[in-house]
């Protein structure tokens, strides 16, 4: 574990609310339809906070009432990456937060040779390095995968500051990473939970993501 916090975590407020929902989603005899449920309101919840981060710009606007408002506008364009297939997961809670948003997509797959990740396709918004970017995986474990997707970000011009890395649950292990190659790339997440097991699952964690919002 690092000797320093890493600042560039943003950790949910823990409320009774939240720690509610994490409940139900890390229980294992929760169903499918309440587990997609629960966790899509966890992902939206995420988004909300990566977007209290974005740049804003004063802007007065006056009222139906006549009177003048002292607002805010954003600053900036964002997109939404996701890391398949997880994090596909994700993108609906995007939509709704931000209408008509650009979704690209990262595959990474483990090399069966190497047992390393693998980048096998990627299809970004052409226009992704003016962008601020939420990348999307709702779990961060080893860190393998999320690093890959944040090394093909920057080669395409994205500015490591204006990503967001956007997940559910996230282990030291992970965030630790994060802080030694990618020091500007804010992590934003629910649950900091606290390792990893033999077959690098989170633990307590809630087993494999991908499976119980898609499969089972
Ligand atoms: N991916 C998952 O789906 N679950 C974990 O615990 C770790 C990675």
């Amino acid at each position: 574990m690092s000797s320093e916090p890493f600042q560039n975590v943003i950790l949910l407020p823990q409320t009774n609310q939240l720690l509610g929902l994490y409940t139900i989603i890390r229980d294992q005899n929760t169903r499918r339809p309440d587990f997609i449920f629960y966790a899509d309101r966890i992902i939206r919840l995420l988004v909300e906070e990566g977007l209290n981060h974005l740049p804003v710009t004063p802007k007065i606007v006056e009222t139906s009432t006549n009177q003048k408002f002292d607002g805010v506008s954003f600053l900036g364009k964002i997109c939404g990456v996701s890391i398949v297939r997880a994090g596909e997961s994700m993108e609906q809670g995007l939509r709704e937060c931000c209408r008509s948003v650009r979704i690209g997509k990262i595959v990474i797959q483990r090399d069966e040779e190497t047992a390393l990740p693998k980048l096998f396709y990627e299809k970004l918004p052409e226009d992704i390095a003016d962008r601020y970017v939420f990348l999307l995986d709702p779990m961060l474990a080893t860190g393998g995968s999320a690093a890959m997707a944040i090394e093909v970000l920057i080669k395409r011009g994205v500015k490591p500051e204006r990503i967001f890395f956007l997940n559910l649950i996230c282990s030291q292990e992970g965030i630790d990473l994060f802080h030694a190659r990618f020091p500007e790339v804010k992590i934003v997440t629910g649950a900091i939970d606290s390792g990893l097991d033999e077959n690098r699952y989170l633990v307590p964690g809630l087993g494999d993501f991908g499976d119980r919002y898609y499969c089972i």
